[in-house]
């Protein structure tokens, strides 16, 4: 049955390690942050939905049915409309039966920081949407794919599933090995003992994975694997590899390497051992910048302020081109200006009513 109200949280993340492999069917190990977007809906009686944008101080109206075969660059909308235009269409289209309502979009989350704060926005749009509609208990699996969809169908960005699985599936105190050939996720405590502390510092630089390279990474991606006749780089073997083109081979070496480092983080902090995390995160910069070439001069100059302040290891998060630089720090260091403490917090989730104003 729907309800008169509904409101649900969805948080950001940072991902530890295992960047640009998850439209590779790889690895990653993100964990949610405790900032992210809250979508606050009242039902109404019209067949619209009102959605207001607190932080920019926008509305707009949408309409709950789209005609088929409408994507976003149709629609001409952008910005956060095009978020609320392709949820509401794509939960359409999967068969989810929504009632009109006011939304009201507020959080806490930078945007263009590569902390996901367009994958928060759209879980957390889904939730509420769905909640408001009586619907609960949808498959998080499916809804990630979904909020995938909006990605690239309406906003222009052909990301994978990483920012909306770790959003939805986040624990406290938990990073979760996500295997994107199998979608299974499992936990792994990430346990921060004796004062060590992730920090994310930015990098000032803005990133919008729908306008940067993200989009040919990815087609560089896809062109490896037609020219080594898999379906994806997880079927790629080292020798295979080393026989293609340039920048092509460069860009699987990381792949690859970068599943393989995924693993060697879970074995360390599976045994506590911070100092070959640290490690491990210096190579995956290396690999992201020298490979993956997705650094920037603004990016290096974070990583070197992170690594100048003792930083066991820094790198940079998310899409790459600008965004926030993740340092890991042992005891006793004193973090640079600007860095923010970041813990592994709770996943996305319809708030009681109670805690609505
Ligand atoms: C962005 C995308 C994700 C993922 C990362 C890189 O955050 O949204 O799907 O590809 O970049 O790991």
């Amino acid at each position: 049955m729907s309800r008169k109200s509904a409101s649900a949280f969805a948080p950001g993340r940072v991902n530890l390690i295992g960047e640009h492999t998850d439209y590779n069917q790889g690895l990653a190990l993100p964990f949610a942050i405790a900032a992210g977007v809250t979508v606050r809906a009242k039902a109404t009686d019209e067949k619209r939905i009102l959605a207001r944008a607190l932080d920019c101080d926008e509305q707009d109206e949408f309409a709950l049915s789209e005609p088929t075969g409408m994507t976003g660059r149709r629609t001409g909308m952008t910005g956060w409309r095009a978020y609320v235009r392709g949820v509401i269409v794509e939960l359409g289209r999967a068969g989810h039966s929504l009632v009109g309502g006011e939304l009201e979009i507020g959080g806490n989350l930078q945007q263009g920081a590569g902390l996901s704060s367009s994958a928060a926005l759209e879980v957390a749009l889904c939730l509420a949407l769905l909640a408001l509609a009586g619907e609960t208990g949808t498959d998080r699996i499916e809804l990630a794919k979904l909020c995938s969809r909006v990605e690239s169908e309406w906003a222009g960005a052909h990301t994978g599933t990483l920012d909306q699985l770790a959003s939805l599936y986040g624990t406290s105190g938990m990073a979760m090995r996500i295997d994107f050939q199998t979608f299974e996720i499992e936990s792994v405590p990430l346990r921060l003992e004796d004062g060590w502390r992730l920090v994310t510092l930015d990098s000032g630089e803005r990133h919008e994975n729908a306008s940067s390279a993200y989009n040919q990474r990815r087609a560089e991606c896809s062109r490896a694997c037609e020219l080594l006749g898999i379906d994806s780089l997880r079927e790629a073997s080292w020798s295979a590899v080393e026989r293609l083109p340039q920048p092509l081979g460069r860009r699987a070496r990381h792949v690859l390497s970068e599943n393989e480092r995924v693993q060697e983080s879970v074995a360390a902090l599976k045994k506590g051992d911070l100092s070959a995390v640290g490690r491990l995160l210096n190579a995956s910069h290396a690999s992201l910048r020298d490979q993956y070439e997705v650094s920037t001069p603004a990016v290096e100059r974070t990583v070197e302020r992170l690594l100048g302040a003792g930083a066991a290891g820094a790198r940079i998060v998310g899409g790459g081109f600008g965004g926030q630089v993740l340092g890991l720090f042992a005891p006793g260091f004193h973090i640079p200006e600007g860095a923010r403490e970041v813990h592994a917090s709770p996943g996305a989730h319809v708030l009681d009513p109670q805690t609505i104003r």
